[in-house]
């Protein structure tokens, strides 16, 4: 990283230097400007205006005369913006302009940005001091963050200060070159006498007068990622986390759209949070009907406090324009997430397809009924066993929920011989060859590989580490403890429980020959003793998974919480894929990735068929159909018992393991295409590769031709002037974008998966 510009001046706001270079395309800096005499009155002359220019984007801040900064422009490419916002300042002040870092107490009676108290009162007053431009991203310390190449990204950094205060604060921005992407962080720094920072949103954004509608996500335990689109109206419309996670009810990101924007046409504004505690985030209509957006920590859960000269930082929040739809939106996010966010080898390899023994046996296991179902699933061709819940606790071995939370040695009585041995008689089963096994990329050996289950922020009373450490979980006082499945949170934000996290882990993955590791967590904070006790956790957390995935890089860490209570992207940067939730049932699973997938790269997501009836749904469908619907993400694998398996579901599994190896590149590496709108009865995806090859899903949930057939399948992201084979046939890529593609079948839960392969 170099710092290539800078402006910095006495009066605050008036030495942005015209004669700086534009030596970083990227962002550009407009002089100060003096508006033209109004009524014969002289105008002061404004602080420079700054143009940040990611991939056919513009975002343009301008300084005003005052060193407030007014939020000109966030959206499609352009040159330039003279214009004030919607005309500028008036004499009712800040109320009725569209701001970038908005304050409390000085007339804007909105939702602020920020809220510090200091030396009695909770007035502050940051004005404009100057900037810099680096090239590349600096990291934000502690958290984390988007990073990249100099060049592929550059970062703009605006400077306040407080000068009654000492208060100073530094905003960020990440502007990436070959995406249309900003992103937004905030350092606080306090002045001699410290501060408490209340409040601190990431994103805050005045949207011109407008007609916007707001996408986002809601849930609950296995029924994650439910696509919400609603109205923005007149007064304050949002939803959060205030369960320290960011939690199965919301996730942190929102979208504003218009009304007429489409899955492929129209503008999309797109809002995530890097962040895995709890949030908020809000939208608010208010004077001249302006649309405040903000997103970023829960005043809730701060309450942070600042000894002098103390520093606090924000998360981040990535910001997305799209011109091209919600899926255009989705696309730059997946794309953004791979190359500039998930830091693991794992985010740009084929996964091994697994097999997961939690519905199979649930706590019911031991290395005798366990290893007969690795044995049966690599003679299938799986590439890897992974063992969940149960294995564990010796004085309260872990035989149900109720016991043994937080002791990680192997259960003596399930496994006599040793986690070692029982590992290695794992990893020396040979998996056989699936069909046309040369033609795949996927990530494995011949022998199968071994994975395991911890859940190493929790602990059960009944426990020894509770017995021996019961000022460890998280607690307020007398009060009693809430439990919740049983179980308590450990307070992650100790360093001493820090370092028995990473130290226990350790021990765990040093111990035995473990390739994999689905780290879950059960349930939400309780008794916190302070606000803040909520962010120290997840800085806690982010240390000990930066020390963990440091230290064993060649790991394939899965999050898991409760299914996808905590799929964030704070958790996407040290871990390549996250389970996306406990129902396995297919039908329910599509509008459940398919919701997840506005944000999130589909290569991220862990994805199983389980046996028919499904635990929780009761619902039969088609073994293939489960498995097309699997196959939509990353890290395919089984979630049942291979050795109760019918002839018939035995007979066609290679042939699925095979075609799940063979699609899963395009999966990891491929473009996602959502074709069909998200309430449709026969969804349809598409990914398309670098290369042009690309495959494709599609599903029929109802039986479709009564009373009319499905509309066609209009596949895009293809070349138009180019031919594809395509299913025995070959198409022109005109064809298949405009008349598309007809496909039914008789029955309910069918699906087709497509080759559409680029004739060279
Ligand atoms: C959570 C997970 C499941 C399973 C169980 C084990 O519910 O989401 O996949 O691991 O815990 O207790």
């Amino acid at each position: 990283m170099t710092q290539v510009a800078n402006g910095h001046g006495a009066n605050g706001h008036a030495a942005a230097s015209a004669a700086k270079p534009r030596r970083v395309e990227a962002i550009r800096v407009e002089p100060p400007t003096t508006p033209a005499p109004v009524d014969g009155e002289e105008q002061r002359p404004t602080g420079p205006t700054f143009h940040l220019n990611p991939a056919n984007a513009s975002y343009i801040i301008r300084v005003t005369a005052d060193g407030d900064l007014d939020h000109v422009h966030w959206g499609a490419r352009t040159r330039n913006a003279h214009t004030s916002p919607d005309g500028g300042r008036d004499s009712w002040g800040p109320v009725r302009t569209r701001r970038e870092f908005p304050d409390a107490g000085h007339g804007d009676f909105r939702q602020p940005a920020y809220r510090i108290s200091h030396a009695g009162t909770a007035i502050t007053d940051l004005r404009y001091k100057g900037y810099d431009i680096v090239s590349g991203k600096p990291p934000l310390s502690g958290l984390p963050a988007t990073f990249g190449a100099d060049d592929a990204v550059s970062t703009l950094e605006i400077h306040l200060e407080d000068e009654l205060a000492g208060i100073k604060a530094t905003l960020s921005y990440g502007v990436f070159h070959h995406l249309p992407v900003v992103t937004r962080s905030v350092r606080l720094t306090a002045g001699a006498e410290g501060a408490v920072v209340d409040e601190l949103a990431s994103l805050s954004i005045d949207f011109p007068v407008g007609d916007y509608e707001m996408l986002y996500t809601y849930g609950q335990w296995a029924r994650e990622n439910q696509v919400v689109r609603r109205k923005v109206d007149h007064g304050i419309q949002g939803f959060q986390s205030l369960a320290g996670y960011t939690s199965a009810a919301h996730n942190p990101f929102f979208a504003l759209v218009n009304p007429t924007t489409t899955e492929s046409l129209g503008q999309a504004w797109g809002f995530s949070l890097v962040y895995t505690g709890s949030f908020a985030a809000q939208v608010e209509v208010a004077a001249k009907g302006y649309a405040r957006a903000s997103l970023g920590l829960n005043p809730a859960h701060l309450s942070w406090a600042l000894g002098p000269g103390e520093s606090f930082t924000s998360p981040e929040v990535v910001c997305v324009y799209s011109g091209s739809g919600v899926g255009g939106m989705s696309r730059a996010f997946h794309n953004l997430y791979r190359q500039h966010l998930s830091r693991s080898d794992w985010t740009h390899r084929t996964r091994p397809t697994l097999i997961n023994n939690w519905e199979a046996t649930y706590f019911d296991l031991s290395q005798d009924v366990l290893l007969p179902i690795a044995e049966r699933a690599a003679g299938l061709g799986i590439k890897m066993f992974v063992m969940d819940d149960g294995w564990f606790g010796v004085k309260h071995p872990r035989v149900n929920d109720h016991q043994g939370l937080g002791d990680w040695t192997p259960n003596p009585l399930r496994f006599p011989d040793g986690l070692d041995t029982f590992a290695n008689r794992v990893t020396d089963l040979k998996v056989k060859p699936l069909p046309g096994d040369n033609d795949t990329a996927v990530a494995g050996a011949t022998h199968m590989q071994f994975g395991i289950w911890v859940e190493p922020e929790m602990v059960n009373p009944k426990s020894e580490l509770y017995e021996n450490h019961p000022d460890w979980v998280l607690h307020s006082g007398k009060y009693p403890h809430t439990t919740a499945r049983n179980q308590l949170v450990l307070n992650v934000g100790l360093p001493e429980v820090q370092d028995y996290i990473v130290d226990v882990v350790s021990k765990l993955l040093s111990s035995s020959n473990i390739s994999y590791v689905k780290w879950d967590n059960n349930r939400g904070m309780h008794e916190l003793q302070h606000p803040s006790d909520s962010h120290r956790y997840i800085l806690g957390l982010y240390s000990v998974l930066d020390r963990l995935t440091t230290a064993f890089p060649d790991v394939l860490w899965e999050g898991c919480a409760s299914g996808g209570a905590r799929f964030d992207p704070g958790l996407l940067y040290y871990w390549p894929q996250h389970w996306v939730s406990d129902n396995t049932d297919a039908r329910d699973r599509v509008s459940i990735q398919l919701g997840l997938s506005l944000v999130y790269p589909p290569s991220t997501f862990g994805c199983h068929v389980s046996a028919v009836p499904n635990h929780i749904t009761d619902r039969k469908t088609p073994l293939e159909f489960r498995a097309h619907v699997a196959m939509l993400g990353g890290s395919f694998g089984l979630e049942l018992d291979a050795t109760k398996l019918s002839d018939d579901d035995a007979k066609q599994l290679p042939a699925i393991l095979a075609l799940s190896e063979k699609v899963n590149p395009y999966i990891i590496h491929g473009d996602m295409y959502r074709l069909s709108p998200w309430e449709s009865t026969s969804p349809a995806v598409l990914y398309v590769l670098p290369s042009g090859d690309a495959v494709l899903f599609a599903f029929q949930l109802k039986d479709a031709h009564f009373p009319d057939q499905p509309e066609p399948i209009r596949l895009q992201g293809l070349d138009k002037d180019a031919e594809y084979e395509f299913d025995g046939e070959v198409y022109g890529g005109d064809e298949l974008s405009t008349a598309g593609w007809n496909w039914w079948k008789e029955g309910d839960y069918q699906s087709r998966v497509v080759f559409v392969n680029k004739v060279k």
